[in-house]
């Protein structure tokens, strides 16, 4: 029961209001509980979801003004939530073993004594909560969209496509001072694949459908869980309304796997800009235009797309170039009527961006990502070894500037916590224009070799590096970060 494509209006999540302000902080709470919601027509879908809606609920920020968020679990399973992109404290970074064990839940070591299960690995320094945790932001960073999402151990990826996942905006000063649009006219669009079983059901190859002893996937979908349906802040492929004037797009992939090339095009086969305006870590020096933009999963980026001069009823549609049938369609804006436009895009957008050079780093390290074997069967490694919370893979000093070289064997998305980094090269040569600006994603393709610069400015601890193909992610491919 699919819907015609273009029918359905994008759904725009509620942004969440404080339960309250103490000391210039703002308290949120969100509850994890089960839901239903007519994704596909006719037919009720069960989530997983922040606060009852998919994605959940958007939270908006100021830079450098501190958020807690209250998360209470009632789902039947442990979770964990990890602010993709936060400069966060790691104590409320999200750690996969840092669980909030749901009502009921044996604590994990006499459930592991019970179980005996290899994969349920022992990690000393987890520290679990019960039903409910709170998380701290300081969210002292530029302001750029960042997103929520569970990060449980082993369990990640049907986790986010089960439903949890969230934006959360943070804002500041230097980006008030441009004229960009603004209001109805910025979008923030999260997009994502799912299946769906013929009752409307989420159709996903755990091992465990229950997620609760076993992780993984069945062996045909070892590479990555894609879906047939393209979801836009959980709709899909809606329909948008749109006056003919400029808007600002801010795109996530949330896709468990699926990668996408996105191009916007008229009914007639005229190719609009994509002037990306900010990367995964906020705003360029400048904007750069692009005609079709890859991204990979957890990438965002930033675009003003121009709507002036289109007709009333005429239809932009953002396609993905690298699907085939249905995954070629993303969603669709409707022309409405022409109006006045007082945005621009300035030549020069910031200059607070990092700049460090190569000849500052004190380290280079070399990272592989492929495909291996271990005690388990197959999985994704770093370096050959699958994830594991109780080994330190990397230990450096706040304040050091390191370069960093990943290789792949396929596509890796390649997600730092904590600390922001720019794309320094791509096998030996200059970047591409995708990897302008602050990034903390950088999407590795087949059999490249990528370099990044990155200074540990952020707070110290212990963080993860990680493959965000959620799939591989969930079959090892992680490793620790230690920052002292
Ligand atoms: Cu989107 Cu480890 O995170
Ligand atoms: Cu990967």
């Amino acid at each position: 029961p699919l819907p015609e494509p273009y029918t359905v209006p994008l759904p725009i999540p509620s942004v969440l209001a404080p339960a309250g302000t103490s000391g210039g902080t703002d308290r949120y709470e969100i509850t994890q509980r089960q839901a239903t919601a007519r994704i596909l027509p006719g037919v009720p879908t069960t989530l997983w979801t922040y606060n009852g809606t998919y994605p959940g609920p958007t939270i908006e920020s100021r830079r450098g003004r501190p958020v807690t968020v209250l998360h209470r679990n009632e789902l039947p399973v442990p979770t964990v939530v990890h602010l993709h992109g936060g400069r966060t404290p790691a104590e409320s970074d999200g750690y996969p073993t840092d669980l909030v064990l749901p009502e009921g839940w044996p604590d994990p070591a006499s459930r592991r004594r019970r179980h005996g299960t290899a994969h349920m690995a022992h990690d000393p320094r987890a520290v679990t909560s019960r039903v409910t945790r709170e998380y701290t932001y300081p969210l002292d960073q530029r302001a750029a969209l960042l997103w929520y999402h569970d990060h449980r151990m082993d369990f990640t990826a049907p986790a986010i496509w089960r439903g949890l996942t969230g934006m959360h905006i943070v804002r500041d000063a230097v980006e008030d001072a441009l004229d960009l649009p603004c209001g109805e006219r910025e979008l923030a669009l999260m997009i994502a694949d799912r299946a769906f079983a013929a009752d409307g059901s989420l159709a996903y190859p755990a091992l465990d459908p229950e997620l609760r002893d076993r992780p993984g996937v069945t062996e045909p979908y070892a590479a990555g869980v894609l879906g047939d349906v393209i979801v836009v802040n959980g709709a899909p492929w809606p329909v948008h309304e749109v006056d003919a004037v400029r808007h600002r797009l801010r795109l996530v992939n949330a896709s468990n796997a699926r990668h996408y090339r996105l191009e916007a095009v008229t009914d007639d086969g005229r190719r609009l800009d994509l002037v990306q305006i900010g990367a995964d870590q906020g705003l360029l020096a400048a904007p750069v235009t692009h005609t079709a933009l890859p991204i990979a999963p957890s990438e965002r980026y930033d675009v003003v797309v121009d709507f002036a001069g289109l007709r009333p009823g005429s239809r932009v549609r953002l396609r993905n170039r690298l699907g085939s049938g249905r995954t070629r369609e993303v969603m669709a804006f409707r022309v409405t009527r022409a109006a006045s436009d007082h945005s621009t895009i300035p030549k020069a957008l910031c200059d607070d961006l990092p700049t460090w050079r190569r000849s500052q780093a004190t380290a280079v390290r070399r990272f592989t990502f492929r495909a291996g074997q271990g005690q388990q069967g197959s999985g994704w490694y770093i370096d050959g070894k699958p994830f594991d919370p109780s080994r330190t893979d990397v230990r450096t000093r706040r304040g050091a500037v390191e370069v960093w070289r990943f290789t792949a064997d396929v596509h890796h998305p390649v997600h730092i916590h904590q600390t922001g980094f720019r794309v320094l090269s791509r096998d030996g040569r200059a970047p591409l224009p995708y990897d302008a600006g602050l990034k903390d994603t950088v999407s590795l393709r087949p059999g490249e070799t990528a370099e990044v610069i990155l200074r540990f400015d952020g707070h110290r601890g212990r963080y993860l590096f990680h493959c965000h193909n959620a799939e591989h992610e969930d079959m090892g491919m992680m490793a620790n970060l230690e920052i002292v």
